[in-house]
């Protein structure tokens, strides 16, 4: 059955403000520390790491993850498909995600990345679902809260419906 998006969350020029917002933030934060390797999480920041990415006004470095997630009987269960190619250690991190929901994924991304002994290790997501949040991590840089539904756009899927609508939507519960 084929998904709708039933309501527009966030339009492009919300997002396009508030991505500024973010960069204007981090750019801020990081001026002073030299280069900092942004890791965007595949597939979902695709997008939202290419418009950060562009907006910021320091000196960056991009690197991408790939991780899968189970669910159902081992849900939590988090494994990494693809790794960055470049060596963090000493390095500033930002990990770049779409959306926090349970946390699992930045908790287990957290752990690795900082066994790797990075100078600084920081996280952004463009949303939050913070009801549903479990895994107790830190969220430096949120883009929007938002309530537990399902959203779509600007990156976002399910089973790849919605990934490269311009603006971010709900799509309808079946
Ligand atoms: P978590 O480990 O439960 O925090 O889930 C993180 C991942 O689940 C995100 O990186 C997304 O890929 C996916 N996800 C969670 N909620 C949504 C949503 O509303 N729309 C699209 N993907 C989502
Ligand atoms: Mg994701």
């Amino acid at each position: 059955m084929q998904k709708t998006v039933r309501s527009t969350l966030f339009s492009e020029e919300q997002i396009e403000r508030r991505v500024g917002e973010l960069a204007k933030a981090i750019s801020d934060d990081y001026r002073d520390k030299g280069n900092v390797v942004l890791i965007g999480i595949l597939k979902g920041s695709f997008i939202f790491l290419a418009d950060l990415s562009r907006k910021l006004d320091i000196d960056r470095t991009v690197e991408f993850i790939a991780v899968s997630s189970y669910h159902g009987a081992t849900s939590g269960a988090v494994r990494m498909i693809m790794d960055v190619r470049g060596d963090i250690a000493g390095r500033h991190v930002l990990i770049v995600e779409d959306i926090v929901d349970t946390g699992n994924t930045l908790k287990y991304l957290i752990q690795i990345l900082k066994s790797r002994n990075p100078a600084s290790l920081k996280t952004c997501a463009l949303l939050h679902k913070a009801e549903a949040t479990v895994a107790d991590v830190p969220i430096d840089y949120v883009g929007f809260p938002i309530g537990d539904e399902w959203v779509v756009g600007y990156g976002l899927d399910y089973d790849e419906f919605g990934r490269t609508l311009p603006y971010i939507g709900v799509i309808d519960p079946d």
